[in-house]
């Protein structure tokens, strides 16, 4: 049985994490921490394993070799949506939302889990079944507005919304879980730059709330207006990890990141 790791660790801290899919060695000995009001941006080339490392941290990979804590408890074999309970929040690559639900029901259902009602109340519309939808509600209205959706029709379906506010809108779902990690894969994807640093607003908003912070991001003008350090991967390995200016300058992330192209004397 692994052993939960020492108390006075960080929010989220991996250790020696190696995750093979089949022949894929996907990650290798990756370890990183990430404390309170903190950002840790996580790059590196398609395929060098970061959305993998999510699925570690956030209970969606199992037989993984390695150690993750959440406050010093060991996730292994802890299922995803008790991660959530316990205070981690994530969005995915590829938008995940529902096209039957409104931007507002999207928010709401994020919270059932939260919700103390049982199937009796929720069919009988007890009178604590209506406080605690008032609730949601409320907070639902609430987490919209700080994302910068708070102008919208929150009736609309949550599919027809445009490309950038369907990842706010993601973004509102994981937050309303009251999460103290969160883990934004490639938030900016797909966004122009106007939406992107908007988007780094909100992340450093985010931070400021307090909660630990891993960004997942291929725009490099996110990465580095929002991190407070960097941890590079290539081919499931940690290269580098340091100040995102430091990062930057590293010649085996500058390698990386270049590729096969820069093959000396072939
Ligand atoms: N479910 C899976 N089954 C088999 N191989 C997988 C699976 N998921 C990922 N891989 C492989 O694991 C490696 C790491 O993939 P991963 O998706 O973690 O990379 P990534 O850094 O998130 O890439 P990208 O920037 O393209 O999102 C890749 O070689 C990928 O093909
Ligand atoms: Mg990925």
């Amino acid at each position: 049985m692994p052993t939960d790791l020492p108390a006075g660790a960080a929010v989220l801290e991996a250790r020696g994490v190696s995750l093979r899919y089949g022949g894929v060695q996907a990650l290798r000995d990756v370890s990183f921490r990430v404390g309170a009001g903190e950002v840790l941006g996580v790059i590196g080339p398609n395929g060098a394993g970061k959305t993998s490392l999510f699925n570690v941290v956030s209970g969606f990979a199992s037989g993984y070799q390695g150690e993750v804590a959440l406050d010093g408890r060991s996730l292994r074999r802890v299922d995803p949506d008790v991660i959530v309970g316990l205070g981690m929040a994530r969005t995915f690559q590829n938008i995940r939302l529902f096209s039957s639900l409104t931007v507002l029901e999207t928010v709401i259902a994020a919270q059932h889990r939260r919700l103390r009602q049982g199937v009796l109340d929720t069919v009988l519309h007890t009178p604590r079944f209506r406080r605690e939808e008032a609730l949601a509600v409320r907070r639902a209205r609430r987490v919209l507005e700080f994302v910068g959706l708070g102008d919208l029709d929150p009736d609309q379906l949550a599919t027809q919304l445009p490309y950038g506010a369907q990842r706010r809108l993601e973004l509102a779902r994981a937050l309303v879980t009251y999460p103290r990690v969160l883990l934004l894969d490639e938030p900016a994807a797909g966004m122009n730059p106007r939406e992107s640093a908007a988007l780094s607003e909100l992340v450093t908003r985010i931070r400021r709330l307090g909660l630990a912070v891993l960004l997942v991001e291929h725009d490099m003008s996110v990465v580095m207006r929002c991190s407070d350090r960097v941890l590079v991967l290539n081919f499931g390995e940690v290269i580098a990890e340091g100040s995102p200016a430091a990062v930057q300058d590293d010649p085996q992330v500058v390698r990386a990141y270049l590729g096969d192209e820069v093959h000396v004397g072939g």
